[in-house]
């Protein structure tokens, strides 16, 4: 109990820094777009995705101050991915992080405008990190790659267009299908966040493997847990309401049922911590995180 109560108090405490940045980067015209940007960005969430930018530059030695514009880029990328995933022609969803979707709040036209300029900001904070021209290079061509047409976006397309929980298929056939969308619409930006974060200080090929295994099963996890989280959670502390019953959506809930989806998510969270195990006592972190992924269910 108490790993959990301090390891919340530290991711805490690095979201409250994060949060200060991000005020700090988002635009502070009147326009509808930067009142937009600013209304679902600063709305909250767990900013666990540059958390990870932060702690992967942390562990090559990288200060996190130096990454921060990298680690406020994903969470751009991120909160766009969300504001389209939340309209009409999507999840069609009216709360989001404890208040009003963008589309709700300010109209359907705003709302894509807005999804698409934190997408164009996102990788323009990137140039502002402080790193070689190199890195920072790659570290775009990684955003570009984990969140495009071919990973990222391709998850959100199966998703909306692909399997629905009435499907009668192969069973093999739908556990590789579900693993393969939860691994493109959720693992890929965390494992570009850890990716980032590490390229920025310089890491080599071998330790970003690693770090790309243990994301792509903590990713997993996550959204294995999102699902059951959709049903089961408490609403309010959820700040969403939960509508994949609705959309006839193909979850891990749909596909397990509650207790298998949480024996699936402690699976991938053991391979991930499995992977990481490589770095020694500076993976702690990624493993007390691990292991917090499955605290959320309790
Ligand atoms: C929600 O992500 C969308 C998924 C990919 C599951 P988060 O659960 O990280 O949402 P925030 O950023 O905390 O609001
Ligand atoms: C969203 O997945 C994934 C992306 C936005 C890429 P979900 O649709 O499950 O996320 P929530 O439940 O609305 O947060
Ligand atoms: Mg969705
Ligand atoms: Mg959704
Ligand atoms: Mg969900």
């Amino acid at each position: 109990m108490s790993r959990c109560i301090n390891l919340k108090d530290y991711l805490l405490r690095k979201a409250k820094y994060v949060n200060l940045a991000l005020k700090n980067f988002l635009p502070k015209d009147d326009s509808v777009i930067s009142q937009g940007m600013r209304y679902s960005v600063l709305a909250g969430g767990k900013r666990i995705r540059p958390i990870f930018v932060i702690l992967a530059a942390e562990l090559f030695g990288g200060k996190s101050k130096d990454v921060l514009p990298a680690a406020c880029a994903v969470e751009y990328f991120h909160t766009s991915s969300l504001i389209h995933d939340d309209l009409p022609a999507m999840d069609n969803d009216d709360l989001r992080r404890g208040v009003q979707t963008n589309h709700k709040k300010f109209g359907e036209a705003a709302a894509i405008l807005c999804g698409d300029a934190l997408i164009i900001e996102s990788f323009r904070l990137i140039t502002r990190s402080k790193s070689s021209e190199k890195n920072i290079n790659e570290a775009i061509r990684i955003l570009s790659y984990y969140g495009g047409y071919d990973v990222m976006i391709d998850g959100q397309v199966e998703d909306t267009f692909g399997i629905k929980t009435s499907d009668k298929k192969n069973r093999t056939l739908l556990v590789q299908k579900l693993e393969l969308i939860q691994k493109k619409k959720t693992a890929a930006l965390i494992v570009a966040s850890l990716k980032i974060g590490a390229t920025l200080i310089g890491a080599d090929k071998r330790s970003l493997k690693k770090l790309e295994i243990y994301g792509t099963n903590i990713g997993i996890a996550f959204q294995i847990i999102d699902d059951i989280l959709d049903v089961y959670a408490d609403k309010k502390l959820l700040g969403k309401k939960g509508s994949d019953i609705k959309n006839d959506k193909f979850t891990a809930l749909s596909l397990y049922g509650k207790e298998e989806a949480e024996r699936k998510a402690d699976e991938y969270v053991k391979k991930a911590k499995d992977a990481i195990s490589i770095f020694g006592t500076k993976s702690e972190i990624f493993v007390q995180i691990a292991d917090y992924m499955m605290d959320r269910l309790c």
